[in-house]
């Protein structure tokens, strides 16, 4: 088989964000758009010479084919071997399991997570490191910086790869060997929970709902739930993965999972509820009648995984992004371990993760994992949840009130403007900004300013530094309001504004979060000047 050298060109656009790269499926797949970025993260690892990777996604449109460009471009760069999931199949958290447990020099992951798929909508990629996890900033760095100055790539000419069929092969000099996807992942969750207790709950009747969204979890949870764990057949909906999620938006939230949402709520509801994203690395949980937050999810499954085998011996530390409430901090304190702070996007927990210095990580977008992995791990949170519950044998309802009693409450939400014109949601952010330094000590639609800055996170382990990681502005009470742009977005420009308020105790504001969130809405629009600069009334999502 012969490697080609192929002439190109640097491609603009190429910058990973929060999360790998992603863009609209067509601009994928531009003449040597693929290419390009794969050479660019084989330039700046160092090259594949000797190397094993891991290769999977989420089935999304275009997979196939830029799992055969991937194959051939690492064959071509003198790659040992890569590991694929059959059909090129591989939710996130299972990547970065295989990744870590065949120790290899890292996996490519074809995603754009909890964004639709189809050749109108998203593709995405990203390369995770040796230890599982995104790759950090200085790594992304050097991809892109690698995008900008390329002029040639190599591939070998070869017909496809056979992916379909569980077993290995070769490639030039490089070995295939196709995997099954769900395997290694569900023995990892049977080390980590106590499934004969959860396959005694389902047997004495406990009623699960879990809604796959035709993402990849599909085939993780049949396996773990219905075959291991013995739920009934029909517990997983929308369990088929499809390469356009059957036209959905993959994103665990009340909003994209409404049929979820509405069977929970129903006079019948099952008595527990979850579903997860695109990739499977997301979750939302939702108890009989009741919605978990994620903020408070993680501040739950922090105060008790301990009930878990996996985590008997207690948590190390738990960390959670700035804009998460501050819900897992109080248990972190009463528990007496470490909280960690750290700016949107997993990759920032990594450091800490293998540093031993946190158990447990989550973001208020629905991500929740652990040391297990170093990816957030959908049905990880789902499972453990189930644990708690089984242990507790209590409802979520219940544990959540008991929860509130001890810690108190952040009310949380997040409002979501998409697709603004990104000048317009520069301008806003510029503004509040240069306001920041004056604030402190005024007084806003009733609240007083304590402190308003930029986050910048000096991560504790490597001393690097990321700034501008969102504006942040705290009130005299324990409320505040955060300020960000997203990183994962592919139209326009979407501002994120992330509302929190701490009640201690039962505090008779009842369960309605927007009204008990009120003034901090009104604090922030007229500071931040959103609903002016935007002519919008107001936010297009709101979790
Ligand atoms: C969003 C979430 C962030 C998460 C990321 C990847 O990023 O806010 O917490 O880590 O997706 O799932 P953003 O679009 O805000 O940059
Ligand atoms: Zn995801």
């Amino acid at each position: 088989m012969t490697i080609l050298t192929v002439t190109t060109q640097p491609i603009e656009g190429q910058k990973p964000g929060t999360s790998g790269l992603r863009k609209k499926t067509r601009v994928f797949m531009t003449t040597h758009f693929v290419e390009n970025f794969v050479h660019a993260i084989l330039t700046a690892i160092g090259g594949a010479a000797e190397k094993t990777f891991v290769l999977g996604g989420d089935g999304r449109y275009f997979s196939p084919q830029v799992a055969q460009v991937i194959l051939r471009m690492c064959a071509a760069a003198g790659a040992a071997k890569v590991i694929v999931g059959r059909d090129a199949l591989l939710s996130t958290p299972a990547a970065s399991h295989l990744i870590r447990l065949n120790k290899t020099d890292g996996g490519f992951i074809m995603s754009a997570s909890h964004n639709p798929g189809g050749i109108e909508e998203d593709f995405g990629l990203k390369f995770n490191m040796p230890n599982g996890g995104p790759a950090p900033e200085s790594v992304t760095d050097a991809i892109f910086e690698a995008t900008t100055t390329i002029s040639e790539y190599r591939i070998l000419e070869a017909h496809d790869v056979d992916l379909s069929t569980i077993g290995e092969s070769s490639l030039g000099d490089m070995k295939v060997e196709v995997v099954d996807p769900v395997t290694d992942y569900a023995n990892l969750m049977e080390t980590l929970f106590d499934f004969p207790k959860l396959r005694a709950m389902f047997a004495a009747g406990f009623r699960m709902r879990f809604d796959a969204m035709c993402a990849i979890t599909g085939p993780y949870a049949t396996e773990i739930l219905e075959r291991r764990l013995g739920a009934p057949t029909g517990t997983v909906v929308n369990g088929t993965p499809l390469p356009d999620f059957g036209g959905m938006h993959p994103d665990p939230n009340p909003t994209w999972a409404k049929d979820l949402m509405d069977v929970m709520f129903a006079p019948d509801g099952p008595d527990f509820g979850a579903a997860s994203d695109g990739d499977g690395d997301r979750n939302m949980v939702v108890g009989k009648a009741t919605y978990v937050s994620p903020s408070d999810s993680l501040a739950v499954l922090a105060a008790n995984a301990h009930l878990a085998p996996g985590y008997r011996g207690g948590i190390a530390g738990v960390a959670r992004s700035m804009p998460t409430s501050a819900a897992a901090d109080r248990v972190a304190e009463a528990l007496g371990v470490e909280a960690y702070e750290t700016p949107t996007g997993w990759k920032f927990f990594g450091n800490l993760l293998d540093a031993g210095k946190v158990t447990l990580c989550g973001e208020e977008s629905f991500g929740t994992g652990s040391n297990h992995v170093r990816e957030k791990d959908g049905l990880w949170a789902v499972l453990l949840w189930l644990n708690v519950l089984a242990e507790r044998g209590q409802t979520v309802a219940e544990i959540l009130t008991e929860h509130w009693a001890r810690f108190g409450r952040n009310y949380y939400s997040r409002h979501d403007y998409e697709a603004l014109p990104i000048d317009q949601a520069n301008a806003i952010v510029e503004n509040l900004r240069a306001r920041l330094p004056d604030l402190p000590g005024t007084v806003v639609e009733g609240l007083t300013v304590a402190t308003a800055d930029d986050f910048a996170y000096t991560d504790p382990v490597d001393g690097s530094v990321s700034e501008h990681q969102g504006l942040r502005v705290t009130f005299t009470e324990g409320s505040r309001f955060v300020i960000r742009l997203s990183g994962t977005g592919t139209e326009g420009a979407t501002l994120r504004l992330y509302l929190e308020r701490y009640v201690h105790g039962p505090d008779g504001l009842g369960d309605v979060v927007q009204q008990a969130l009120s003034p901090i809405i009104k604090a922030a629009d007229s500071l931040a000047g959103i609903k002016a600069a935007t002519g919008r009334q107001g936010p297009d999502v709101v979790t």
